[in-house]
């Protein structure tokens, strides 16, 4: 790693995203970006040394200003951003009949339109000085699946995957992009539907591995952010214990 080098991870004040980066701290100088300082430092704390960590306190689903922001973010601490995990997310589970433009709006731009207008500035040699080389975007299962009052988060996701395909495209040989896709993990964003043993026994049916930990997402953003992974890109890895294989099959 060369000195100012960083790897940013959105979304790193919870749950995968904050297991990412403590796995990344490891090898990697850390950028924790989120909107809840106070959890953000908690990340802090959890990884392995605190003098390669900054933290970026933003609201990702103000993406108009995101490029203008993070340029200064990256001016001011006189770094460059090699590598980008986008962890940040919200499910907004919520039916057909009570989907509203602001809803269906802000679970895009935290979910999908960040993602595209923060790699536009980490491609920029202007605001970037060495370039993006590696992007990993968080999807998930219900992408390929579909789910009963996800069709703003499910379309979020699919539109993942689809950017990641042609990003990957346009941004290659310099840059590989990819997406990891988990199934259910218990996280915050998992909380109520941990709560409710119905539910929990209706899916655990459907886990042939069982339910999943953050540790098994973080490890294969890892690989795939290193040179284990060298010739993979535009690529959707589905980490969710056999969830969508075909279990009457
Ligand atoms: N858990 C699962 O079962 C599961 C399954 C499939 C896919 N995923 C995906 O995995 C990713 C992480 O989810 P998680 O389970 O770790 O959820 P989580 O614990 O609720 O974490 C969500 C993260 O997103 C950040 N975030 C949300 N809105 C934001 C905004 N406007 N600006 C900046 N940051 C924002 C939150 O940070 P602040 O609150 O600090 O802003 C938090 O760090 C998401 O993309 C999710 O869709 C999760």
């Amino acid at each position: 790693m060369t000195v100012g080098e960083y790897t940013l991870i959105t979304g790193a004040s919870s749950g995968i995203g904050r297991q990412i980066a403590v796995t990344l701290s490891q090898t990697d100088n850390v950028i924790l970006c989120g909107r809840n300082e106070e959890k953000l430092t908690e990340t802090k704390r959890l990884c392995a040394s605190q003098s390669n960590v900054l933290i970026w306190k933003y609201d990702v689903s103000r993406v108009a200003s995101v490029e203008s922001v993070l340029k200064d973010f990256i001016d001011t601490n006189q770094i460059f951003i090699s590598k980008y995990v986008h962890s940040a997310g919200v499910d907004g589970m919520r039916p057909l009949r009570s989907l509203d433009c602001d809803f269906v709006h802000n679970v895009y731009s935290v979910n999908i339109f960040s993602f595209i207008f923060i790699m536009k500035a980490l491609c920029s040699k202007k605001i970037n000085k060495s370039k993006i080389r590696n992007a990993v975007i968080i999807s998930s299962n219900i992408a390929e699946m579909g789910a009963k009052a996800f069709v703003a988060y499910g379309g979020s996701k699919a539109a993942a995957n689809g950017v990641v395909r042609s990003m990957a495209l346009e941004l290659a040989p310099d840059v590989r992009v990819n997406s990891v896709s988990p199934g259910a993990i218990k996280t915050d964003m998992t909380d109520a539907m941990q709560m409710d043993d119905a539910v929990i026994k209706r899916m655990k049916n459907t886990y042939p591995l069982g339910f999943g930990k953050t540790d098994y997402i973080a490890d294969v953003v890892k690989f795939l952010l290193s040179d284990e992974s060298s010739w993979i890109t535009g690529q959707n890895i589905v980490v969710d214990g056999g969830r969508t294989i075909n279990l009457n099959g």
